[in-house]
């Protein structure tokens, strides 16, 4: 077995470490992909479908941080099937999510042409922010479903399993077992979580009491 392999990406052949995803192998190559629930630092679960890109022969589209490079394979990341993909990724996201304080996400909506209110229909999640500790506050309006606070809670980082993804269906959130008040579980207020959510759905108390002192005064 060769620790390297060749493959084609947007037409240029490169070279990629044998176990390499397709995000790696482009990345190496300097091409971006863009990705929303992608984190070095956590294990991928290919859940948010942002990185997708068109392998030749595949009957589908594939998620570039999960999918292995293979020698030989010929990937292109932005044709016009892959920019429809991300465009309504984007779409179906910002019609259930409040994206206000994700930065990164509102400026691959701009790159995208995405229209934040093609599939808004009055049923934008509105769970109650949550504050049962001194540590930090829980908006999951804002939560995008990236399961990167509950993997650095768990095997990724700090294994104290404090969160969980609950539910089901249209229903499927990030909780606590039990919906236990955080401090109830396991949870050593670590503060991984709130440093690896993308969207500010996790923020320190501090910081978000600032934020209603300013919006009130
Ligand atoms: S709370 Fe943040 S880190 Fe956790 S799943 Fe939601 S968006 Fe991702
Ligand atoms: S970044 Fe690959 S599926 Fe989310």
């Amino acid at each position: 077995m060769t620790d390297s392999l060749k493959l084609t990406i947007d037409g240029r052949e490169v070279l990629a470490p044998a176990d390499a995803t397709l995000l790696e192998a482009a990345q190496a190559a300097g091409i971006d992909i863009p990705t929303i629930c992608y984190d070095p630092r956590c294990t991928s679960n290919g859940l948010c479908r942002m990185c997708v890109v068109e392998a030749r022969g595949a009957r589908t589209l594939v998620a570039a941080c999960v999918t292995r490079a293979a020698e030989g394979m010929t990937i292109a990341t932005h044709n016009e099937r892959v920019l429809r993909s991300r465009r309504t990724t984007l779409e179906m996201l910002a019609a259930t999510v409040d994206l206000s304080e994700a930065p990164d996400i509102q400026a691959q909506m701009a790159e995208a042409g995405a229209d934040a209110a093609r599939f808004a229909d009055g049923a934008t999640r509105q769970p109650e922010i949550i504050r049962d500790n001194p540590m930090y506050v829980r908006d999951y309006a804002k939560c995008v479903m990236c399961w990167r606070c509950v993997q650095v809670c768990a095997e990724d980082a700090q294994y104290t399993f404090a969160l969980t993804v609950a539910g089901r269906g249209f229903d499927t959130h990030i909780g606590t077992f039990l919906n236990k008040p955080m401090p109830e579980t396991t949870c050593v207020f670590c503060g991984q979580c709130v440093g690896v959510c993308p969207t500010n759905a996790l923020k320190p108390v501090k910081a978000w009491e600032l934020e209603q002192a300013e919006a009130t005064a």
